[in-house]
């Protein structure tokens, strides 16, 4: 089902929750519409790819797609780009520390000049009327990593930090249900991202963006200024398998 995390008529933000059916760990895809030009974060593999395409369509055609950004490397972030390279005219933008890697996915002539590197100091984006900001989130967990901030909606996308697995509830929204929810984030964030240096530093960065949401890429969001800071506070003084 497409969950509407905003929409004001003009811009939109859509999160697709239930697109898997096998054994892979489920996780959300998200598009971004302003102005009719839209913005995919995070696809997925192969796998949803014509899932995805149909579930979008309606928001979106994937003609009118610029811009696909990939949070980080992994094959549930991006490894079904060689059929959004085909579909589509989108740049597809990764952390510079990724570019050579990420054609992996493709066909070479696909790719070939599609792929364009985000310096680690992060990046503005622009579609349409709005603009996104690609947030350092380094070693959270990859050491090219970035998070979307979006202006318009002040969501902020935060790729694998905040993951949850198998929760009861798909929006948190107070300290008590963030409470009740930290068992299906803990182990993966103990083995995942373990460095609590990282989550610190990118704690402090957060703080001062304007936030009504955060949505990771698996599991629930936290909405709300309440959940929001509970979330940001826990990733604050997270201690991981690396201290
Ligand atoms: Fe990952
Ligand atoms: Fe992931």
């Amino acid at each position: 089902m497409a969950i509407e995390l905003f929409n004001d008529g003009k811009h939109k933000c859509v999160k697709f929750d239930d697109l898997f059916r096998g054994s892979e760990v489920p996780a959300n895809q998200f598009l971004l519409v302003n102005d009719k030009r839209g913005v995919l974060l995070d696809p997925g593999g192969n796998k949803l790819f014509s899932q995805l395409t149909a579930e979008i369509a309606p928001f979106c055609p994937p003609q009118r797609l610029e811009s696909i950004v990939l949070s980080h490397q992994d094959p549930d972030v991006g490894a079904g780009l060689n059929g959004w390279l085909l579909i589509s005219d989108a740049t597809v933008l990764v952390s510079e520390l990724w570019v050579r890697f990420i054609p992996n996915f493709c066909t070479s002539s696909l790719a070939e000049d599609r792929v364009v590197g985000i310096p680690d100091a992060g990046a503005e984006l622009g579609f349409g009327d709005a603009w996104l900001d690609l947030v350092p989130a380094h070693f959270l967990h990859s050491p090219g990593n970035f998070h979307v901030y979006d202006r318009t909606s002040k969501i902020l996308f935060t790729s694998d930090l905040g993951a949850s697995i198998g929760p009861d509830k798909e929006n948190i929204t107070s300290r008590a249900e963030f409470e009740r929810h930290i068992p299906f984030m803990a182990g993966f964030h103990q083995r995942y991202l373990p460095h609590s240096a990282a989550c610190k530093q990118w704690a402090a960065h957060v703080r001062q963006y304007p936030i009504d949401m955060i949505v990771p890429q698996h599991g629930a969001r936290f909405s709300g200024p309440e959940a929001v800071n509970c979330f940001i506070d826990w990733v604050d003084q997270l201690v991981g398998a690396l201290g």
